[in-house]
This record gives C-alpha cells, sequence and structure tokens, in this order.
C-alpha cells in the first residue's frame, strides 16, 4: 500500500543487503514513520514481542524472515541443526495467541532441515520467507476480491447511499505483509467507486485502530471515523452501522475466533441489532487442532502498563502519561474470542464461507481427517 505516495510493504530485504531484514516500526505510528533494520534473530524475537511488528499475518512473516536470519547465523555455529532448534524456540515464545507464528516456524523447519548443505539451507530458508510472504499479500488480496461483493450488494440495497463499515483494532495492511485482511475488501469497494465510510474502534489499551487502522485508511483517502471503544452497540441500534468486518489472530476449524480483546462484546451487539458480522483471514490463521475456542485458545496477557498509561504526541514530542491511580492494579487480557453461533460468515482467499466445520473444511479439504 501507499506511504505518502510510495508503494511499500511491511517487511522487505533491504535492496543492497540480503543479510538485512527491514520492517516499519509501528510504534512510532502514526507520528514518526521510523524503518528498522533486523540482523539477527534475537532482533527480530524482539521486534514481535516488543510489537515494532504485529498482527497475525505480519507476526508470521517476521517469523519467517527471522528463521533466515537464524540459517545465515547457523551456517557460522558449531551446529546448524540445533542453532535453527534454539532459534525456532526463541521466536515461538514471544506471542502466544496468533497461530501464524507457530505455522510460519514450523514451515520453515520443514523447507530448511530437507536441504543439503549449509549454504543450500540458508538459500531455501530465504526463499521460503520470501515465499510466506508474497503468499500472504496474495491471500489478502483475494480475500479483498471475495469481500468486496458483500459491500457491494450493500452498497446497491441502499442505493449507492454509503455503506458504513465498522472494524475492531488494526486487520489493514499494516497487520499482514500488503492490503489486509479486513481492510482488503474496504480497500477494493473504495477503489471501484462505491462510497464507503469506516468507524474505526480506538481499541484500547493499545489504540491500534486509533493509531494504525486510522494512519492506513487516511493514506488510502477512504473516510473514516475514530470512536471510543463503547460507542459500537449505540451506533448499531441507530441503524449506522452496516456491517462490520474484523480480523483474527487464530480462527478454530470450527469456526471460534480469536480476534483483539473486545471483538466479542462488538459480536453480541451486532447479534442483537441484525447487523452482518464477517471475519476475514487468510488460511494460514485457521488452527486444524483446536475445536472449542473459547476453552483452548491460548489468550495472551501483557503488561498493566498498557492499561494505565496512554502515549500520544504532546508539543510536538511523543509523551506517557498516567491515567489510573499509582496504585491501582490493571489485568491486560490482549485477545477474546468470539463464538462461531455469533459470526455471520468468514472470508478467506478461497471464498466466503458460514463458520462451521462443515463449510470450512469444503473449502479446506486437504485439512479432512
Ligand atoms: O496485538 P496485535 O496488534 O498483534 O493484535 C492483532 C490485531 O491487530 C488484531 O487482533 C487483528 O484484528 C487481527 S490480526 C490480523
Amino acid at each position: 500500500m501507499n506511504v505518502n505516495g510510495r508503494h511499500y510493504r511491511t517487511i522487505w530485504i533491504k535492496e543492497d543487503d540480503e543479510s538485512v531484514v527491514r520492517i516499519i516500526d509501528q510504534r512510532r505510528l502514526p507520528h514518526e514513520f521510523i524503518i528498522e533494520d533486523l540482523t539477527t534473530v534475537d532482533d527480530t524475537a524482539t521486534a514481535i514481542k516488543d510489537m515494532h511488528v504485529r498482527g497475525a499475518g505480519l507476526i508470521g512473516a517476521t517469523a519467517g524472515y527471522g528463521m533466515y536470519l537464524a540459517a545465515l547465523e547457523a551456517a557460522r555455529a558449531a551446529s546448524f541443526d540445533s542453532h535453527m532448534e534454539e532459534a525456532a524456540e526463541k521466536l515461538l515464545s514471544t506471542r502466544p495467541t496468533a497461530v501464524n507464528l507457530s505455522w510460519a516456524v514450523k514451515r520453515q523447519l520443514d523447507a530448511v532441515m530437507r536441504a543439503g548443505s549449509p549454504a543450500e539451507r540458508t538459500a531455501v530458508a530465504l526463499r521460503t520467507a520470501v515465499e510466506i510472504a508474497d503468499e500472504d499479500a496474495e491471500f489478502c488480496r483475494r480475500i479483498g476480491e471475495h469481500g468486496v461483493r458483500l459491500i457491494e450488494e450493500i452498497a446497491a440495497a441502499k442505493n449507492g447511499r454509503t455503506v458504513n463499515i465498522l472494524t475492531h483494532c488494526n486487520a489493514g495492511w499494516l497487520a499482514f505483509v500488503d492490503y489486509g485482511s479486513a481492510t482488503s475488501p474496504i480497500y477494493a469497494a473504495f477503489d471501484r467507486g462505491i462510497d464507503v465510510h469506516v468507524w474505526v474502534d480506538e481499541t484500547r489499551p493499545r489504540n491500534q485502530g486509533a493509531s494504525l487502522t486510522a494512519w492506513e485508511l487516511g493514506q488510502h483517502g477512504v473516510p473514516h471515523t475514530v470512536i471510543p471503544d463503547n460507542a459500537g452497540g449505540h451506533l448499531m441500534q441507530h441503524g449506522l452501522v452496516d456491517i462490520v468486518i474484523v480480523g483474527t489472530d487464530r480462527t478454530t476449524y470450527t469456526g471460534d475466533v480469536a480476534n483483539k480483546t473486545g471483538t466479542y462484546l462488538k459480536a453480541l451487539a451486532a447479534k442483537d441489532n441484525g447487523v452482518p458480522f464477517y471475519v476475514a483471514l487468510p488460511s494460514s490463521t485457521f488452527d486444524w487442532e483446536i475445536r472449542d475456542g473459547v476453552r483452548d485458545i491460548p489468550i495472551e496477557e501483557r503488561g498493566p502498563d498498557e492499561v494505565m498509561y496512554i502515549e500520544g504526541l504532546c508539543d510536538g514530542e511523543i509523551k506517557r502519561v498516567l491515567l489510573t491511580p499509582r496504585e491501582s492494579r490493571a489485568a491486560n487480557y490482549a485477545f477474546d474470542v468470539t463464538p462461531a453461533r455469533l459470526i455471520t460468515g468468514l472470508i478467506t482467499e478461497r471464498g466466503i464461507c458460514a463458520p462451521n466445520e462443515e463449510a470450512i473444511l469444503g473449502l479446506y479439504p486437504e485439512h479432512r481427517r
């Protein structure tokens, strides 16, 4: 997608140095656009854990490139295999909820360990990292092609009046390699000239909606309004939301969806008000092992400071201020699970399906047991 008119992906190999991976440091957006270099697997693990990069697809792609950096290191280590296994463990321990992380690490290990000499293994690791990133971008593009039909139908039913879409957190191109999942149908609709407007949940505590989704929609020229997280129910009651489209960090093969905390409450409000509630995801975000998402999807608990403090621009400087009494406790459950029964449909790279085992495995028959 474009930043100030120039095309960027969220992760790439440095043009003149194949041993450097470049990312956009998302902690600094929307106020500063900083590109960061990653040169070791430790850099990569820190970038994922401390959320320089975030979002399911990009976490997976970054882990893919991290395994490539690990292969460069392994070629100089005492044991190639042990170095790769340690690197895999390091990356896997960074964040627990987005399943794309373990999917990408496993894909790399399977590919690299089958190759021969260290030089061949390093070449395979680079090729696989690029494949993971390219596939992520292409799958998100296809999600847009399928999802745009939903927006077109609503626009037709409204005789061309504005289609209001509500989204939560950032499942945009910043959360993937390009296009995004939830935003891809929105960009496709906007590019086809459909009159769209996006309600952007601010998404406490880290405010990915207010800082990232608002920024990237603005870069593309898509009309949007940032709202406090708790306003969605009111908007739905008053007919101001035509469709909700969110992303996901892990979706079970039965259709339960883990996404940024607060998604479940939006789904309840949507159900109560008859608003269609869609979840957009590439197949790398399906968990083909877990049946009961509420019981079994691991939910990341982050530090209390993210709840107690808030960061923003003040007199030209980024400042952090305390919101709560210093002595109050704060809890920070970063994700929640929306049960399949509250979801209208899943928008995938292979098409739109109902959130149930039969329909999901109908689209992905290779995962039938
Ligand atoms: O904690 P984050 O920012 O990595 O969380 C990911 C998200 O932005 C959302 O949960 C998103 O909707 C799904 S990721 C495509």
